[in-house]
Protein backbone atom coordinates (compact mmCIF):
# COMPACT_ATOMS: atom_id res chain seq x y z
CA UNK A 1 0.00 0.00 0.00
CA UNK A 2 1.06 3.34 -0.63
CA UNK A 3 1.97 5.46 2.08
CA UNK A 4 -0.34 8.73 2.98
CA UNK A 5 1.96 11.95 1.76
CA UNK A 6 2.20 13.05 5.19
CA UNK A 7 3.90 9.91 6.20
CA UNK A 8 5.92 9.74 3.24
CA UNK A 9 7.26 13.42 3.67
CA UNK A 10 7.83 13.43 7.27
CA UNK A 11 9.89 10.58 7.40
CA UNK A 12 12.11 11.42 4.18
CA UNK A 13 12.57 14.46 6.15
CA UNK A 14 13.74 12.29 9.04
CA UNK A 15 16.25 10.59 6.82
CA UNK A 16 18.11 13.69 5.87
CA UNK A 17 17.47 15.81 9.02
CA UNK A 18 17.34 13.76 12.03
CA UNK A 19 18.98 15.05 15.23
CA UNK A 20 21.83 12.56 16.25
CA UNK A 21 21.25 11.78 19.80
CA UNK A 22 22.75 9.23 21.90
CA UNK A 23 19.95 7.08 22.65
CA UNK A 24 19.55 6.56 18.58
CA UNK A 25 22.89 5.21 17.84
CA UNK A 26 21.33 1.37 19.14
CA UNK A 27 17.78 0.98 19.69
CA UNK A 28 17.67 -1.12 22.95
CA UNK A 29 14.91 -1.09 25.08
CA UNK A 30 16.83 0.00 27.63
CA UNK A 31 18.24 2.82 26.23
CA UNK A 32 15.08 4.01 24.99
CA UNK A 33 13.21 3.77 27.80
CA UNK A 34 15.69 5.50 29.80
CA UNK A 35 15.85 8.72 27.33
CA UNK A 36 12.62 8.47 27.26
CA UNK A 37 11.96 9.17 31.29
CA UNK A 38 14.46 11.19 31.29
CA UNK A 39 12.85 13.41 28.12
CA UNK A 40 10.08 13.98 30.36
CA UNK A 41 9.61 17.59 31.34
CA UNK A 42 13.44 17.75 30.43
CA UNK A 43 14.92 19.22 27.33
CA UNK A 44 16.48 16.95 25.19
CA UNK A 45 19.58 19.29 25.43
CA UNK A 46 20.20 18.99 29.09
CA UNK A 47 19.13 15.30 28.93
CA UNK A 48 22.38 14.09 26.88
CA UNK A 49 24.92 14.32 29.24
CA UNK A 50 23.19 12.87 31.85
CA UNK A 51 21.98 9.91 29.41
CA UNK A 52 25.89 9.18 29.09
CA UNK A 53 26.61 9.68 32.43
CA UNK A 54 23.91 7.37 33.39
CA UNK A 55 24.88 4.49 30.53
CA UNK A 56 28.59 5.00 31.47
CA UNK A 57 27.65 4.22 34.89
CA UNK A 58 24.44 1.46 34.71
CA UNK A 59 25.03 0.16 30.81
CA UNK A 60 22.52 -2.32 31.11
CA UNK A 61 18.98 -2.83 33.19
CA UNK A 62 20.62 -5.43 35.36
CA UNK A 63 23.40 -3.32 36.48
CA UNK A 64 21.19 -0.87 37.15
CA UNK A 65 18.44 -3.01 39.05
CA UNK A 66 21.72 -3.57 41.86
CA UNK A 67 22.23 -0.12 42.05
CA UNK A 68 21.94 1.57 45.47
CA UNK A 69 18.52 4.46 45.42
CA UNK A 70 21.07 7.54 46.73
CA UNK A 71 23.82 6.58 43.77
CA UNK A 72 20.53 7.04 41.04
CA UNK A 73 19.62 10.39 42.93
CA UNK A 74 23.15 11.55 43.26
CA UNK A 75 23.32 11.14 39.26
CA UNK A 76 20.38 12.28 38.45
CA UNK A 77 20.62 15.51 40.53
CA UNK A 78 19.14 18.58 38.56
CA UNK A 79 17.37 16.71 36.52
CA UNK A 80 14.60 17.51 38.45
CA UNK A 81 11.00 15.69 38.85
CA UNK A 82 12.73 13.02 41.50
CA UNK A 83 9.94 10.92 40.98
CA UNK A 84 11.32 9.68 38.04
CA UNK A 85 14.14 8.37 39.19
CA UNK A 86 12.90 6.28 42.07
CA UNK A 87 10.56 4.54 39.40
CA UNK A 88 13.25 3.85 37.05
CA UNK A 89 14.49 1.87 39.56
CA UNK A 90 11.84 0.01 41.13
CA UNK A 91 10.91 -0.63 36.88
CA UNK A 92 14.28 -1.90 36.72
CA UNK A 93 13.81 -4.37 39.55
CA UNK A 94 10.43 -5.80 38.33
CA UNK A 95 11.63 -5.97 34.62
CA UNK A 96 14.55 -8.36 35.59
CA UNK A 97 12.24 -10.27 38.45
CA UNK A 98 9.13 -10.84 36.52
CA UNK A 99 10.05 -10.46 32.57
CA UNK A 100 13.76 -11.78 32.72
CA UNK A 101 15.62 -8.81 32.04
CA UNK A 102 13.53 -7.96 28.54
CA UNK A 103 11.01 -4.96 28.41
CA UNK A 104 7.93 -6.83 27.24
CA UNK A 105 6.38 -6.01 23.67
CA UNK A 106 3.08 -5.68 25.18
CA UNK A 107 1.33 -2.31 25.55
CA UNK A 108 -0.75 -3.04 28.56
CA UNK A 109 2.03 -4.55 30.34
CA UNK A 110 4.79 -1.93 29.76
CA UNK A 111 1.96 0.74 31.10
CA UNK A 112 1.84 -1.09 34.57
CA UNK A 113 5.07 -0.83 34.87
CA UNK A 114 6.68 2.16 37.24
CA UNK A 115 6.94 5.12 35.74
CA UNK A 116 5.40 3.88 32.87
CA UNK A 117 2.52 5.82 30.93
CA UNK A 118 0.89 5.56 27.52
CA UNK A 119 3.37 7.86 25.98
CA UNK A 120 6.64 5.68 27.19
CA UNK A 121 4.90 2.83 26.49
CA UNK A 122 4.15 3.91 22.92
CA UNK A 123 7.76 5.16 22.62
CA UNK A 124 9.60 1.47 24.09
CA UNK A 125 7.13 -0.24 21.25
CA UNK A 126 7.69 1.85 18.26
CA UNK A 127 11.37 3.24 19.08
CA UNK A 128 12.92 0.10 20.58
CA UNK A 129 10.74 -2.69 19.31
CA UNK A 130 9.99 -0.58 15.40
CA UNK A 131 5.84 -1.92 16.26
CA UNK A 132 3.44 0.52 15.11
CA UNK A 133 2.38 2.50 18.34
CA UNK A 134 1.73 6.04 19.09
CA UNK A 135 3.90 7.88 21.38
CA UNK A 136 2.05 10.95 21.81
CA UNK A 137 3.22 13.86 24.02
CA UNK A 138 2.66 17.82 23.43
CA UNK A 139 4.79 17.99 20.72
CA UNK A 140 2.74 15.55 18.78
CA UNK A 141 -0.44 17.14 19.89
CA UNK A 142 0.95 20.39 18.74
CA UNK A 143 1.84 19.27 15.28
CA UNK A 144 -1.23 17.40 14.79
CA UNK A 145 -3.34 19.96 15.57
CA UNK A 146 -2.15 22.39 13.30
CA UNK A 147 -2.20 20.00 10.66
CA UNK A 148 -5.44 19.29 10.76
CA UNK A 149 -6.73 22.21 12.69
CA UNK A 150 -8.07 20.28 15.34
CA UNK A 151 -10.16 22.49 18.27
CA UNK A 152 -9.19 19.83 20.88
CA UNK A 153 -7.89 21.40 24.22
CA UNK A 154 -4.67 19.35 24.31
CA UNK A 155 -4.47 20.43 28.17
CA UNK A 156 -7.62 17.99 28.69
CA UNK A 157 -6.12 14.29 28.83
CA UNK A 158 -9.21 12.68 27.84
CA UNK A 159 -8.11 14.39 24.17
CA UNK A 160 -5.39 12.23 23.70
CA UNK A 161 -6.98 8.82 22.94
CA UNK A 162 -8.33 10.98 19.64
CA UNK A 163 -4.65 11.71 18.83
CA UNK A 164 -3.39 8.35 19.35
CA UNK A 165 -5.68 6.97 16.58
CA UNK A 166 -4.47 9.89 14.28
CA UNK A 167 -0.72 8.76 14.79
CA UNK A 168 -1.88 5.00 14.20
CA UNK A 169 -3.48 5.81 10.97
CA UNK A 170 -0.93 8.30 9.96
CA UNK A 171 1.89 6.13 10.08
CA UNK A 172 -0.11 2.84 8.73
CA UNK A 173 2.92 1.47 6.21
CA UNK A 174 5.49 4.27 7.24
CA UNK A 175 8.12 2.77 9.96
CA UNK A 176 7.32 3.41 13.53
CA UNK A 177 10.15 4.14 14.65
CA UNK A 178 11.29 6.29 11.93
CA UNK A 179 7.96 8.11 12.11
CA UNK A 180 7.28 8.80 15.59
CA UNK A 181 11.13 10.06 16.13
CA UNK A 182 10.43 12.34 12.84
CA UNK A 183 7.10 13.76 14.75
CA UNK A 184 8.89 14.35 17.54
CA UNK A 185 11.83 15.68 15.79
CA UNK A 186 9.86 17.96 13.96
CA UNK A 187 7.55 19.36 17.11
CA UNK A 188 10.78 20.20 18.61
CA UNK A 189 12.84 21.91 15.91
CA UNK A 190 10.61 23.08 13.45
CA UNK A 191 6.47 23.12 14.57
CA UNK A 192 7.81 24.76 18.00
CA UNK A 193 5.38 26.59 19.78
CA UNK A 194 6.49 30.01 18.91
CA UNK A 195 7.81 31.25 15.72
CA UNK A 196 7.31 27.92 14.04
CA UNK A 197 9.76 27.41 10.74
CA UNK A 198 6.94 26.70 8.50
CA UNK A 199 8.99 27.43 5.42
CA UNK A 200 11.05 24.66 6.51
CA UNK A 201 8.41 22.27 7.05
CA UNK A 202 8.41 19.25 5.00
CA UNK A 203 4.46 18.59 5.78
CA UNK A 204 3.53 22.17 5.23
CA UNK A 205 1.99 21.62 1.87
CA UNK A 206 -0.95 19.72 3.49
CA UNK A 207 -0.91 21.49 6.80
CA UNK A 208 -4.53 23.11 7.42
CA UNK A 209 -3.48 25.79 9.79
CA UNK A 210 -0.31 26.97 7.61
CA UNK A 211 -3.06 27.39 4.79
CA UNK A 212 -5.15 29.66 6.34
CA UNK A 213 -2.47 31.18 8.09
CA UNK A 214 -3.77 30.32 11.69
CA UNK A 215 -0.70 28.38 12.58
CA UNK A 216 -0.57 30.71 15.87
CA UNK A 217 -3.92 29.71 16.72
CA UNK A 218 -3.25 25.95 17.23
CA UNK A 219 -3.23 23.98 19.88
CA UNK A 220 -5.86 24.97 21.28
CA UNK A 221 -4.69 24.83 25.38
CA UNK A 222 -6.90 25.48 27.82
CA UNK A 223 -4.52 27.07 30.78
CA UNK A 224 -4.33 24.95 33.95
CA UNK A 225 -5.28 26.24 37.44
CA UNK A 226 -2.71 28.56 39.01
CA UNK A 227 0.34 26.93 41.42
CA UNK A 228 -0.40 26.99 45.11
CA UNK A 229 1.55 29.76 47.02
CA UNK A 230 3.07 28.35 49.98
CA UNK A 231 5.37 29.73 52.35
CA UNK A 232 7.55 27.55 53.90
CA UNK A 233 10.52 27.70 57.56
CA UNK A 234 13.66 26.15 56.16
CA UNK A 235 15.14 25.50 59.55
CA UNK A 236 19.36 25.98 59.15
CA UNK A 237 21.25 24.45 62.51
CA UNK A 238 24.25 24.73 63.32
CA UNK A 239 26.01 23.29 65.72
CA UNK A 240 29.54 25.08 65.74
CA UNK A 241 31.07 23.73 62.02
CA UNK A 242 28.74 21.31 61.49
CA UNK A 243 24.72 22.11 59.86
CA UNK A 244 21.98 19.73 60.44
CA UNK A 245 20.57 17.69 57.09
CA UNK A 246 17.63 15.01 57.21
CA UNK A 247 16.52 12.90 54.45
CA UNK A 248 13.00 13.27 53.30
CA UNK A 249 9.89 10.89 53.60
CA UNK A 250 10.06 8.34 50.96
CA UNK A 251 6.96 10.17 49.47
CA UNK A 252 5.21 12.83 48.36
CA UNK A 253 7.58 16.10 47.27
CA UNK A 254 11.18 15.90 46.46
CA UNK A 255 11.16 12.25 48.39
CA UNK A 256 14.04 10.15 49.33
CA UNK A 257 16.12 13.66 48.86
CA UNK A 258 18.02 15.32 51.31
CA UNK A 259 17.11 18.62 52.44
CA UNK A 260 17.18 20.93 55.80
CA UNK A 261 14.30 20.56 58.01
CA UNK A 262 10.83 22.49 56.78
CA UNK A 263 7.68 23.70 58.24
CA UNK A 264 5.05 24.43 55.47
CA UNK A 265 2.53 27.18 55.63
CA UNK A 266 3.99 29.21 58.12
CA UNK A 267 1.93 32.37 59.22
CA UNK A 268 3.81 35.25 61.19
CA UNK A 269 6.35 34.97 63.69
CA UNK A 270 6.79 31.73 63.79
CA UNK A 271 10.43 31.32 66.52
CA UNK A 272 8.52 29.29 69.09
CA UNK A 273 6.92 26.79 66.91
CA UNK A 274 10.03 26.04 65.11
CA UNK A 275 11.71 25.22 68.47
CA UNK A 276 8.58 23.59 69.79
CA UNK A 277 8.72 21.22 66.05
CA UNK A 278 12.38 20.86 66.24
CA UNK A 279 12.22 19.16 69.75
CA UNK A 280 9.33 16.86 69.04
CA UNK A 281 10.36 15.91 65.91
CA UNK A 282 13.83 14.93 66.23
CA UNK A 283 14.11 15.65 70.08
CA UNK A 284 16.88 18.79 69.60
CA UNK A 285 16.86 21.69 71.27
CA UNK A 286 17.66 24.19 69.18
CA UNK A 287 17.12 28.64 69.53
CA UNK A 288 16.59 30.34 66.15
CA UNK A 289 19.02 33.62 66.34
CA UNK A 290 17.60 35.35 63.09
CA UNK A 291 15.07 34.57 60.80
CA UNK A 292 15.63 35.71 56.60
CA UNK A 293 14.09 35.90 53.46
CA UNK A 294 15.35 32.96 51.44
CA UNK A 295 14.84 31.93 47.91
CA UNK A 296 11.39 31.05 45.90
CA UNK A 297 11.01 27.54 44.10
CA UNK A 298 8.63 26.49 41.49
CA UNK A 299 7.07 23.42 41.62
CA UNK A 300 5.00 21.92 39.17
CA UNK A 301 2.13 22.73 41.08
CA UNK A 302 3.65 24.74 43.75
CA UNK A 303 5.70 27.47 44.21
CA UNK A 304 7.71 27.66 48.00
CA UNK A 305 8.28 30.78 49.44
CA UNK A 306 11.01 29.82 51.97
CA UNK A 307 11.83 31.69 55.05
CA UNK A 308 14.99 30.83 56.42
CA UNK A 309 15.14 30.08 59.99
CA UNK A 310 18.91 30.24 61.12
CA UNK A 311 18.88 28.35 64.89
CA UNK A 312 22.34 27.06 67.11
CA UNK A 313 21.49 23.84 69.21
CA UNK A 314 21.31 24.27 72.33
CA UNK A 315 21.74 20.97 73.33
CA UNK A 316 23.22 17.90 72.11
CA UNK A 317 21.19 16.14 74.56
CA UNK A 318 18.56 14.34 72.96
CA UNK A 319 15.09 13.53 73.51
CA UNK A 320 13.00 10.91 71.82
CA UNK A 321 11.56 12.22 68.61
CA UNK A 322 7.68 11.92 67.67
CA UNK A 323 8.72 11.14 64.29
CA UNK A 324 12.11 8.87 63.12
CA UNK A 325 14.01 10.65 60.80
CA UNK A 326 17.74 10.01 58.84
CA UNK A 327 19.49 12.72 60.00
CA UNK A 328 23.00 13.79 59.69
CA UNK A 329 25.34 16.82 61.09
CA UNK A 330 27.65 17.82 58.71
CA UNK A 331 30.15 20.26 57.20
CA UNK A 332 29.53 22.67 54.69
CA UNK A 333 32.07 21.21 52.74
CA UNK A 334 30.51 17.75 52.81
CA UNK A 335 27.35 19.03 51.46
CA UNK A 336 27.96 18.16 48.33
CA UNK A 337 28.24 14.58 48.71
CA UNK A 338 24.74 14.22 49.55
CA UNK A 339 21.68 14.35 46.80
CA UNK A 340 20.08 17.67 47.01
CA UNK A 341 16.86 19.24 45.20
CA UNK A 342 17.27 22.50 43.16
CA UNK A 343 15.34 24.31 46.16
CA UNK A 344 17.63 23.35 48.98
CA UNK A 345 20.70 24.18 46.53
CA UNK A 346 19.59 27.58 46.11
CA UNK A 347 19.98 27.35 50.06
CA UNK A 348 23.27 25.72 49.84
CA UNK A 349 24.97 28.55 47.38
CA UNK A 350 23.51 31.11 48.99
CA UNK A 351 24.41 30.20 52.36
CA UNK A 352 27.28 28.50 52.42
CA UNK A 353 29.31 30.00 49.21
CA UNK A 354 29.43 26.21 47.61
CA UNK A 355 29.65 27.48 44.14
CA UNK A 356 30.77 23.80 42.60
CA UNK A 357 26.43 22.68 43.03
CA UNK A 358 25.29 22.97 39.72
CA UNK A 359 21.74 24.36 38.93
N1 LIG B 1 11.54 13.97 23.13
C1 LIG B 1 10.91 12.94 23.71
N2 LIG B 1 11.38 11.78 23.26
C2 LIG B 1 12.35 12.07 22.37
C3 LIG B 1 13.23 11.29 21.58
N3 LIG B 1 13.21 9.97 21.64
N4 LIG B 1 14.09 11.93 20.79
C4 LIG B 1 14.10 13.27 20.78
N5 LIG B 1 13.31 14.04 21.48
C5 LIG B 1 12.44 13.46 22.28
Amino acid sequence: MQQNSFAKELTNWYKKSARKLPWREEYEPYKTWLSEIMLQQTQVNTVIDYFNRFIAAYPDIYTLCQAKKEDIFKLWEGLGYYSRAKKILECAKTIVEEYNGVFPKDLNQLKKLPGIGPYTAGAILSIAYNLPAPAVDGNVMRVLSRYQMLDLNIADTKNRSFFEKEVLTLMTDAIPRDFNQALMDLGATICTPKQAKCSACPVKEGCKAFYHNKVEKYPVKLKKNKKRLQKVAVILVKDQDKILIVKRPDSGLMANLWGFPVVEDIHGNAHENIEKFMKDTFGLEVFVQKTEEGPKHVFTHLVWEMQLFKCILQSTRQSTPKVLSEIQWVKTEQLKEYAFPTAFKKIIMNEFDLKSLDL
